[in-house]
């Protein structure tokens, strides 16, 4: 039997085994994308899929028959659905080999991107960072047991370009921006202390680049067809970049086609 030290420094791909793998705000868009793609992943064995409301979980929901599939509820941005959550996965699986959140917010019917000072509503703000930023940390509180019990394991949200402050030439988008600047912020830190509480597990942001879904669908006249990726060719992406982790990554932030971002 391969022991953790065998494989260390190894590509995570190479390390997956019968996985087991939790998508975070698996409802639709990216995670929904990403629940297909591992379900047909021979190196998984169980898919857990969360989503936070059944009016807008179809998709999902759909996929419910599928025998390696179990769909959870969970408002990401509560504490206590997130230790719930987490002792139900504890009642299912030892060990969790892959974890990604998906969760995020850009706009909805009162909230809309800000593109000066003048749009700043302290309200506005707040949900960003509720829902962009938060949850990963509470994430990564609640699942270090279970991450840290498989031999290597990858835990990792969908952040964003934007998020990066030293990439940041054209301003706007103010909530938005800092909220992913923050949870790139609290990924670099979980990075620093699973290092030692759970040196197997490799923690990075992703940027997915500009992806066809409700998120990004006011905004999709101004971008070239093929820069606009169908969901499920970026989990594709995503995956492959993910598959290319050590943990001389973890703490680290990648673009979808792998190449390094600066935080
Ligand atoms: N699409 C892009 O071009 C793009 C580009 C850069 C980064 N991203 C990032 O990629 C990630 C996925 O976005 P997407 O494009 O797939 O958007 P999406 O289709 O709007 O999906 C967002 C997901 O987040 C969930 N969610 C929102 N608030 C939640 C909460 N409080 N608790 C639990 N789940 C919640 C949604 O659930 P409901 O269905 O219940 O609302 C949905 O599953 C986000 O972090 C986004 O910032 C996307």
């Amino acid at each position: 039997m391969m022991t953790a030290d065998d494989t260390f420094g190894a590509k995570f791909g190479a390390r997956l085994h019968n996985g087991h793998a939790l998508v975070v705000g698996a409802s639709q868009g990216i995670g929904l994308g990403f629940v297909k793609h591992l379900l047909v992943d021979p190196r998984v064995e169980r898919v857990y899929g969360t989503y936070r409301q059944i009016e807008t979980a179809g998709g999902l929901l759909a996929l419910a028959d599928h025998p390696q599939l179990v769909c959870l509820p969970l408002d990401a941005t509560d504490e206590e659905q997130i230790a719930a959550m987490t002792a139900q996965l504890q009642t299912r699986s030892d060990c969790l080999d892959l974890v990604i959140n998906c969760v995020g917010f850009l706009h909805s019917a009162t909230i809309q991107p800000e593109k000066s000072l003048r749009q700043i509503n302290a309200d506005h703000l707040l949900r960003y960072f509720q829902v962009n930023s938060i949850p990963t940390v509470l994430l990564a509180k609640y699942l270090l047991p279970l991450l840290k019990t498989s031999s290597a394991s990858v835990f990792t949200t969908i952040s964003a370009k934007i998020g990066s402050i030293s990439d940041n030439h054209l301003g706007g988008w103010y909530g938005y921006r800092a909220s992913k600047a923050a949870l790139n912020m609290f990924l670099k830190t979980i990075a620093i202390e699973y290092h030692r509480k759970s040196p197997h597990t490799i923690v990075a942001a992703l940027h997915p680049g500009t992806t066809a879904t409700r998120l990004s669908a006011p905004f999709h006249r101004t971008v070239p067809p093929e820069k606009l990726f169908p969901p499920a060719r970026t989990a594709q992406q995503l995956m492959a970049v993910i598959d290319s982790l050590t943990e001389t990554n973890s703490g680290e932030f990648f673009s979808w086609d792998g190449s390094p971002l600066p935080w």
